[in-house]
């Protein structure tokens, strides 16, 4: 079990099934995993019916807390803000929990503490890893996320409820090439609790003053050549079309070694359409090639992109200009 920073203090909620011998068998998995006695490096909150007090049992002597369940018309949300609840009254000054429903043991609570060790994703942000396109488990959802909790209503599936969620929470976001900052600052000013960082050559840095902000950081750097700040979601606008395959995927490989996984990735760009016959993107496809010895791509080219650096194309959706927006997820 690795420790944690201490600018984190975490609790695992832990959500087991609802028949007492399941629950008690996810109970004990949850606990064993999350450590218990001096080393334990985490809280752990067990969220579960336990009509014959099998779970209480399966947890004496460990540093778990057993905490009753909220009715079941609060729904998933309402077990999840339960849970919390009870952490905060055990450890008050918690700063974010680690939701993990018990049955899902794919990933341990060591590795987000890592993940959060090595990504240092900022305290008031979400972490929530990516698993074949849908949200993963465990999530870190910071204190500060309960009241969008509250809100989420009591018929949303669990990641249905991180979902809602991930709307509110405070997000990094990283324009890769984004110029003199004029994508980042409009998408800062609809996202008022995120922050930005603007990645750009040093001699457009040197340009980009006017865009720094206390919420927009200026970054010079080569995305070629130097490391590209950790952060829950990126931008790549423009950028993928000016270069070669081989080059776009240095790119995107760059991201993806910065990126948690789960983190989005929004790439804006015209797309090739698969028909046949005219369309302005494979006149801009030939200027590409002249100008710059990039190209513009159909869907499934950047599909082919993003699956070999480790991304997973989520969906492709149109604008109300010629460009699209394709996104997709660190995996
Ligand atoms: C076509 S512009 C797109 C700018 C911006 N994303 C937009 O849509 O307005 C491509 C940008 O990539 C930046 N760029 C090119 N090579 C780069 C590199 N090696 N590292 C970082 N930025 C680079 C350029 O400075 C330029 O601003």
């Amino acid at each position: 079990m690795s420790t944690i920073d201490t600018c984190w203090l975490l609790a695992l909620i832990a959500f087991v099934g609802r028949g007492g011998a399941t629950a008690d068998a996810g109970a004990r998995a949850v606990v064993a995993e999350a450590g218990t006695g001096e080393d334990a490096a985490l809280p752990v909150v067990v969220v579960t019916p336990d009509p014959d007090g099998a779970v209480q049992a399966s947890i004496v002597g460990t540093e778990a807390t057993y905490g009753s369940p909220a009715p079941p018309e609060a729904g998933p949300a309402g077990q999840m803000l339960r849970g919390a609840e009870i952490a905060r009254d055990e450890v008050s000054d918690i700063t974010a929990i680690l939701l993990w429903p018990g049955r899902m043991t794919w990933v341990g609570p060591e590795t987000v503490t890592s993940l959060i060790e090595t990504h240092g994703v900022e305290p008031g942000s979400m972490l929530r890893p990516g698993w074949r396109g849908e949200t993963g488990w465990p999530v870190l959802l910071p204190m500060s996320a309960l009241d969008h909790l509250r809100a989420v209503s009591p018929e949303r599936m669990p990641p249905d409820v991180i979902e809602d969620i991930a709307g509110y929470v405070p997000t990094r976001v990283v324009d890769v090439g984004g110029g003199t900052g004029r994508l980042l600052t409009a998408v800062l000013e609809q996202a008022p609790a995120s922050t930005g960082v603007l990645f750009e050559l040093p001699h457009v840095i040197a340009d980009a003053g006017d865009a720094a902000s206390d919420r927009l950081r200026l970054v010079a750097g080569d995305f070629l050549a130097d490391p590209l700040p950790a952060a829950e979601a990126y931008i790549l606008m423009e950028v993928l079309h000016d270069w070669s395959d081989d080059d776009a995927t240095r790119i995107l490989t760059a991201v993806r070694r910065a990126a948690a996984p789960g983190a989005r990735l929004i790439i804006v760009e015209v797309l090739v359409p698969d028909s046949p016959g005219p369309d302005h993107s494979k006149v801009l496809d030939i200027m590409m090639l002249a100008v710059t010895g990039g190209r513009e791509r159909t869907r499934g080219q950047y599909e082919t992109l993003l699956t070999e650096t480790g991304f997973e194309l989520r969906r492709v959706m149109p604008t109300h200009s010629s460009y699209f927006i394709v996104e997709a997820t660190a995996v």
